[in-house]
């Protein structure tokens, strides 16, 4: 049986005692010299700055927060939302901001926000996407009195959550693919956002919970399709956050709910949303996959 001490790998080391030590600091240093040109990390990380985001859902809670670091980082961006909170927004995020007021089910007026994001990234069009509109909702099939839940509710939800990010992937898809390549090769990125609710759904969220495992589900089919136009698609899907749409749960909900957090045990923030969208924006590895942002929690 081979010595591990005497193989030919520990020969070229010359540390002959510590032989299991010799031998992986050796194929250390030959990792080393196999490293890439594009090393270190920095030179293949994808540009922020002056690069211009479409970003919906901007009005508010996780939207806003990523919006503010975008620009913080340099960046520009189209900010979008249904609700007119989305112009004060943006005007307090100064000039390299612009306001596009819009509903993420019209292809036509996602089609003028995607239209405005590309004219001010000027000679780099439209850089990326972090798609961040949805609305909540919860319904029993059956209530306490027996009645069926509303059809149209169920729909209104799968519309918005689900159709909604599909209008908003294929518009600025093929805005993207017009791009030139940036340094590490890459024409743009999508960022959705799913939720834990697309796994560990709750009673009553049979509408969420589907509509959002439909964002999960589209994930890994459009960065496949997406990846011959070198535009890579990811999702975050958040656990419980501190934003207007959960503001109004009541006390000894939330409370449960940050009892359920293994840690930190409190709620996310905004900007920690706005940290993940940062992260997947600019490390060019993160594709077709769903990061869950949520401290651990598992809903029952
Ligand atoms: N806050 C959470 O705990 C949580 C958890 C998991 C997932 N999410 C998801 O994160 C996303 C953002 O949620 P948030 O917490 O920031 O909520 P929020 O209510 O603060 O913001 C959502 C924004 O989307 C906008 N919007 C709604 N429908 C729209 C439409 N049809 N077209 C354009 N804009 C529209 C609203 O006007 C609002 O400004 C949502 O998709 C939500 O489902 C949130």
């Amino acid at each position: 049986m081979p010595s591990l001490g005497r193989s030919s790998s520990s020969t070229s080391c010359r540390r002959p005692p510590a032989a299991i030590f010799s031998a992986s600091s050796c194929a250390l240093k030959r990792t080393r010299q196999r490293l890439p040109d594009t090393w270190p990390i920095k030179d293949s990380r994808v540009d922020i700055h002056n690069r211009c985001f479409l970003i919906t859902g901007a009005a508010s809670g996780l939207g806003a927060a990523t919006a503010g670091r975008l620009i913080d980082l340099g960046g520009k961006v189209v900010l979008c939302d249904l609700s007119d909170g989305v112009f004060d927004q943006a005007e307090a995020l100064g000039e390299r901001a612009r306001a596009v007021k819009g509903d993420v089910t019209s292809g036509e007026q996602m089609a003028q926000a995607v239209e405005a994001a590309v004219t001010l990234g000027g000679e780099h069009g439209l850089a990326g996407v972090v798609h961040c509109a949805g609305v909540v909702s919860v319904a029993k099939l059956v209530d306490r009195e027996g009645h069926p839940a509303d059809l149209d509710a169920y729909a209104r939800t799968i519309q918005i959550n689900l159709v909604g990010t599909f209008n908003v992937m294929r518009l600025a898809a093929a805005a993207m693919a017009k791009n030139a390549p940036c340094s590490s090769g890459e024409r743009g990125v999508i960022v959705n956002t799913a939720s834990i609710a697309a796994f560990d759904g709750q009673v009553g969220q049979c509408a969420y919970s589907a509509s959002k495992a439909g964002v999960v589900g589209m994930s890994l089919p459009a960065a496949r399709e997406l990846s011959r136009h070198a535009i890579r698609v990811m999702a975050i899907a958040p656990g419980v956050f501190e934003t207007p749409m959960m503001s109004e749960i009541p006390r000894d909900a939330h409370d449960a709910l940050v009892a359920g957090v293994p840690f930190p045990k409190r709620l996310g923030r905004a900007e920690e949303f706005a940290l993940l969208a940062e992260q997947i924006i600019t490390n060019p590895m993160l594709n077709g996959e769903v990061i869950r942002l949520d401290g651990g929690i598992r809903m029952q």
